[in-house]
């Protein structure tokens, strides 16, 4: 039983994972989370309406820390380029939920009512493995 518990606890260090709520997450990518740009999830789906002067972000990390980054990639498909910056990178403490209550989107983005965009939040853990979601 002993030796179960600690192989049951390895296995969930080994598959430490992260999960946004709000804009609710475009699909679950617990197994497929360390895959870059989307974390192995198609973002051609469920997508949720956000205002265009910015709103909040809501996601539960499960690293103690890790360093966090907040994109912005405009367009419909899998071809979508996070290259606009919405948070600037930091360093994730605590353990709970995180909420951004207002991220606004720099001037001259390119949108307007009924542009398709993906939000992209990445965590950098301890030992610079990387996991995503959007
Ligand atoms: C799509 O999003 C809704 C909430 O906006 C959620 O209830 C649903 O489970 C999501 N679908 C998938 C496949 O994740
Ligand atoms: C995502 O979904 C679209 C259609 O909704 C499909 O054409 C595309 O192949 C899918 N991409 C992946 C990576 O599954
Ligand atoms: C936005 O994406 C949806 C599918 O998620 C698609 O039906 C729609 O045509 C896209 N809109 C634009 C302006 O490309
Ligand atoms: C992001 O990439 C697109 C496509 O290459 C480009 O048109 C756009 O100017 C870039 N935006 C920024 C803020 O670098
Ligand atoms: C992030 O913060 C934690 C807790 O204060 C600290 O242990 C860790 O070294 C920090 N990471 C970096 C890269 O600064
Ligand atoms: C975070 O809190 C949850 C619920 O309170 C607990 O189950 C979990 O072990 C905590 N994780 C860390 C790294 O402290």
């Amino acid at each position: 039983m002993a030796f179960l518990l600690l192989f049951l606890s390895l296995l969930q260090l080994a598959t430490a994972h992260f999960h946004v709520d709000y804009p609710y997450w475009r699909g679950n990518s617990f197994k497929t989370q360390w895959e870059r740009p989307c974390g192995g999830v198609n973002v051609t789906t469920n997508r949720t309406e956000w205002p265009l002067d910015g709103g909040s972000l809501l996601f539960a990390p499960s690293h103690p820390w890790a360093i966090t980054y907040v994109n912005l990639g405009l367009g419909s498909d899998d071809t979508v380029i996070f290259n606009i910056s919405l948070v600037e990178a930091f360093n994730q403490t605590g353990n709970g939920t995180l909420c951004f209550p207002k991220i606004t989107i720099p001037e001259g983005t390119p949108i307007s009512a009924g542009t398709n965009a993906s939000i992209q939040v990445i965590q950098l853990s301890e030992l610079g493995s990387a996991l995503y979601n959007v």
